[in-house]
């Protein structure tokens, strides 16, 4: 189904791009624009700006930006109609939806016929499980036993894949689903002896992996059978839509409760997962057997601060995610573990009590994590040797010092005076002695950075210079346009501007991005009819390819009142404050890779040329062509190589 045009214009007339970025972050007005700590990452100072002239936003942090719509798309993993369609309901707009044509199908992207594919597998496999012989004697029978109830199956859309072959193959291409696209979405593989298809999942329960937005991206598949010789999971493997390290298992069905509590239970498995929801415990996601992942922390600060990591009773794995811990430290959120008695995992345990008798034992059990980091490494706290405990107050000092929060260090460093029984202040020099250190190394790796994008390191002659490597063609034509859209009323010498020295230094320029050339041609225009140029010009609805070129391209200043770069960036010189320079380096720079895709094709050329005349003339435009290459080169202050 589609949105019809006229619904589609209300919508759009309706919103309100403050209203709608205000329901997700907490916006304050600077000047005529509004600043926010950005929802993408997890950030101390705010980069995320919106302007409601422009109606746009930009995140400085990630890149992100666009319109309102663009924002909820991206802020919930929605695509373009389910975000319509959330702002139909916020502004009660009733939609008028329409039959998509067969050009409407086809043109919908690849993302999307992975997400229909997948989601024809999930009912698919669901509907094995419930109606199916097999799948209702195996499958359904198995997940009773592990005491499954009906409605918790129904919740996780739980299935079951058939012992066969083509299963799923010959189900879905009978309704006329693509081989293709069942390959891309990780359903099918292809023999490598005779390039059979066959199904990837065969004979065993399936656990669909759903995203934010609820869509099914990927599936978990668990064999009932006791051999050792098959993996217990298989998985889906990465596809255009699954990528493992930045999703968590539960977090559609969770993401709810873990706004209302304030909090987030990690699991291991799949069915850590259910068996909690069962025992009245909702907000709880599972990192699925590996190790947690910065992406997916930063998933889990959309929703909380507070993260509780849940460990089975004799994991050998406790000290091994003291690295997860440390990493949800560093990104400012609060954590806090519970054990489980020897033997038991949050699945077993949670079945063998009253739901009620279960959440009071998360709630009395859970340590903040430097009682529990103290308790691993003294074996349980009990009489520690004083070498041993000199080595674990190092230890929990270390994962203090990366909390970002000065505020929250100093708590923790009292509680971990408390526990460990040591004078705060010893514990004070001690964490600014790592804090000094810190400092320094960042402070190294600053500079080190700073002098490689200001000026490289000198190197051997006939080497090109990192500093051009780095820029490849496309780099270079999207720096041209930067210039060009955030700079181009500024003057470049006393009779024109920056926007009048780029366009015609480029005017016989073929850009390799169309995207590029066309919004080029468009300042063209503009400033042909005697008209500034303004980032507005080239951001509407008519072109969002456009549209999205040029907000990726705007800079802070377009944001920020006047006076800005003076204000933050004092002692680094930017580019700003030489744009003659600037521009005139980035237009060789363009030119350069130019002649020497130029270069290239005519040393092609040679290698084929068929007469004499012709290899003649070719010749004489090659060393032409590197003539000036070599112009260009020593203009930008490097040398050739040979
Ligand atoms: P578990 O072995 O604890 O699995 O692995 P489980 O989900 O709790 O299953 P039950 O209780 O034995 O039925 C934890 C997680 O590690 C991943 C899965 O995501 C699983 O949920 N895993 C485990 C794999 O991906 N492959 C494997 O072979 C094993
Ligand atoms: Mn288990």
């Amino acid at each position: 189904m589609a949105i019809n045009d006229s619904t589609i214009q209300d919508i759009k007339n309706r919103i309100d791009i403050v209203e709608v970025i205000g329901d997700f972050v907490t916006l304050k007005k600077v000047g005529g624009n509004y600043r926010a700590l950005s929802p993408f990452t997890n950030e101390k100072t705010p980069s995320f700006y919106v302007s409601p002239s422009k109606e746009i936003f930009k995140c400085f942090s990630t890149g992100k930006g666009g319109d309102a719509i663009a924002f909820v798309m991206e802020v919930e993993g929605i695509n373009y109609i389910e975000a319509l369609k959330y702002l139909a309901q916020k502004y009660s707009i009733e939609i008028q939806e329409e039959e998509l044509t067969d050009e409407q199908i086809e043109a919908q992207n690849e993302r999307d016929s992975l997400f229909i594919v997948l989601n024809f597998a999930s009912e698919y496999f669901q509907k094995l499980l419930h109606e199916n012989s097999e799948g209702k004697s195996i499958g359904l029978s198995y997940f009773k036993e592990r005491g499954f109830t009906e409605s918790t199956i129904k919740k996780f859309d739980l299935g079951y894949s058939l012992d066969a072959w083509d299963g799923l193959l010959k189900a879905a291409t009978s309704k006329g689903h693509t081989e293709t696209m069942l390959e891309k979405a990780g359903l099918i593989l292809k023999s490598d002896k005779d390039n059979k298809k066959y199904d990837r999942f065969r004979g065993r329960v399936i656990f669909p992996i759903h995203n934010v937005a609820g869509k099914v991206i990927a599936f978990g598949a668990r064999t009932l059978r006791k051999d050792k010789k098959q993996p217990k999971y298989i998985n889906s493997p990465e596809t255009e839509v699954y990528h493992k390290s930045n999703i968590l298992y539960g977090i559609h069905q969770a993401r709810q409760a873990i706004r209302n509590e304030d909090q987030c239970y990690l699991v291991e498995g799949y069915t850590d997962v259910i068996s909690l929801h069962q025992s009245g415990v909702e907000n709880v996601v599972a990192s699925s057997g590996t190790s947690l992942t910065k992406e997916q922390i930063q998933l889990i600060s959309r929703y909380t601060q507070n993260i509780t990591v849940l460990y089975d009773g004799d994991s050998a794995g406790i000290k091994a995610s003291f690295r997860g811990i440390d990493m949800i430290l560093e990104h400012d959120l609060d954590v806090k573990a519970v054990v489980f008695p020897e033997g038991e995992d949050p699945d077993s345990y949670s079945r063998s009590m009253s739901s009620e008798a279960f959440q009071n034992y998360l709630v009395d059990n859970a340590q903040d994590f430097i009682t529990f980091k103290t308790n691993v490494l003294t074996d349980g706290g009990q009489k520690v040797d004083p070498v041993k405990k000199v080595q674990v107050i190092r230890d929990v000092i270390e994962s203090i010092s990366l909390i970002p929060d000065g505020i929250k260090r100093s708590v923790y460093i009292r509680s971990c005076a408390d526990q460990l029984e040591i004078e705060e202040q010893v514990l004070i020099s001690e964490l600014n002695k790592i804090l000094i250190q810190k400092q320094r190394k960042d402070k190294q790796n600053k500079e080190r950075q700073e002098r490689y994008e200001e000026e490289p390191l000198p190197q051997s002659p006939l080497a090109p210079k990192k500093e051009e490597l780095k820029f490849t063609s496309y780099h270079v034509e999207r720096e041209c346009l930067r210039l060009l859209i955030n700079y181009g009323n500024e003057p470049f010498d006393t009779d024109m501007s920056v926007a009048e020295f780029i366009l015609q230094e480029t005017e016989a320029i073929s850009f390799d991005d169309k995207m590029i050339e066309e919004t080029f041609n468009k300042a063209s225009d503009i400033v042909r009819s005697g008209k500034k140029l303004e980032a507005d010009q080239f951001i509407g609805p008519k072109n969002p390819s456009m549209s999205q070129l040029v907000i990726d391209l705007l800079e802070m200043k377009y944001f920020v009142s006047d006076g800005w770069h003076e204000k933050h960036r004092i002692g680094i010189v930017h580019e700003s404050a030489d744009l003659p320079h600037a521009s005139y380096k980035m237009v060789l720079r363009l030119k350069k890779k130019k002649l020497e895709k130029l270069i290239s094709q005519t040393d092609e050329s040679l290698k084929k040329s068929a007469s004499l005349e012709e290899e003649e003339e070719l010749l004489k435009m090659y060393w032409h062509l590197k003539t000036l290459l070599m112009e260009v080169d020593s203009e930008l202050g490097t040398v050739i190589p040979r």
